[in-house]
């Protein structure tokens, strides 16, 4: 079977990084059209210089990579470097890229792309804040029915928030960009804090990335052990939970992942759980279905194939 054709939206971040580093490394299973970098985990000037990084990092270099929006839609950015440092990628000790951004803007080429490339052949991967794919969609809504899915990382409903009570990260950012691609009547994956937190990068699977003793592997595993310090002071957890890595595995193996297609809606009023994802898993309500929501995985096949993948980078 031909690759999936993917455009990855992202805010890198180390979740991201390990995210775009196992996509790059399966080119059997997706083509990697572009990345778009959008502001988020930190500022977009470090987001893009992040995905340039990474592509480096990973020898692929001929991946274009643009610069997207830099704030959401209707809100001030809210960053997250207490999660991934100063710079975005704080762990490994990388060199600064020579690796250019192209030329125009994100939005353009998502809408370009979709545009050119047969209609629904094209799966979109946003990796933090919707704000890119919004702003596409807003400005081309001819383009919902040329996309083949969107598999995006966000939301949360039984792990509840990450970033506020009831909120996570993503969504938070720009919870209007949310709304917007939720009702656009695409075909949405969502992998949620639910499936993401059960991808926990234990002492056992970081040191199976250091044992690779390829850069990339010692690179992820020092992204982890950094990462990971969030969670485990927050949650207790035993490891890193590699949240972006999740869509880009459930491209390669959606069989390792369960959920449910179910009513996702945003809070986008009030300010108390603003960006929530309102997830009618139980399907007490008879709002339409818009979402496959996944809430569960199996983690060992999720690592040995990451593991696998990024040894061959
Ligand atoms: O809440 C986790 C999400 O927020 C991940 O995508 C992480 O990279 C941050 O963007
Ligand atoms: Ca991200």
């Amino acid at each position: 079977m031909a690759p999936r054709k993917i455009i990855i939206d992202t805010d890198p971040g180390q979740d991201d990084a390990v995210a775009i580093l196992l996509a790059l490394a399966s080119p059997e299973d997706v083509d990697v059209l572009g990345i778009t970098t959008v502001a988020g985990n930190v500022p977009l000037d470090l987001t893009s210089k992040n995905a340039r990084i990474i592509c480096e990092l990973s020898g692929k270099v001929d991946v274009p990579i643009y610069a997207g929006c830099d704030r959401p839609l209707g809100r001030d950015l809210v960053t997250a470097e207490h999660v991934h440092g100063k710079t975005g990628l704080d762990g490994p000790d990388l060199p600064d890229p020579t690796l250019q951004l192209q030329d125009g803007h994100a939005v353009d080429f998502i809408i370009d792309t979709l545009r050119n490339e047969a209609p629904g052949t094209v799966t979109l991967c946003p990796l933090g804040p919707l704000t890119n794919i919004a702003t596409a969609l807003t400005r081309a809504p001819d383009i919902a029915e040329h996309v083949q899915q969107i598999v995006l990382m966000g939301g949360a409903y039984f792990e509840v928030g990450n970033i506020t009570p009831t909120a996570e990260f993503n969504i938070y950012v720009d919870p209007q960009a949310a709304d917007i691609v939720f009702k656009s009547g695409i075909d949405i994956v969502v992998m949620p804090l639910d499936v993401t937190h059960k991808a926990l990068v234990t002492k056992s699977r970081n040191d199976a990335f250091r044992a690779l003793g390829t850069s990339v592997g010692v690179a992820v595993a020092q992204m982890t052990d950094f990462f990971e310090r969030f969670d485990k002071e927050k949650y207790g957890s035993t490891g890193a939970p590699l949240h972006d890595p999740c869509v880009t595995a459930y491209l390669i193996r959606p069989d390792l992942f369960t959920g449910r297609h179910i009513n996702v809606e945003i809070e986008t009023e009030s300010e108390l759980t603003l960006g929530m994802t309102v997830a009618d898993w139980w399907g007490v309500t008879d709002r339409a279905r818009n979402a496959t929501f996944i809430g569960d995985l199996d983690s060992d096949g999720f690592f040995a194939l990451l593991t696998e993948r990024l040894g061959r980078l």
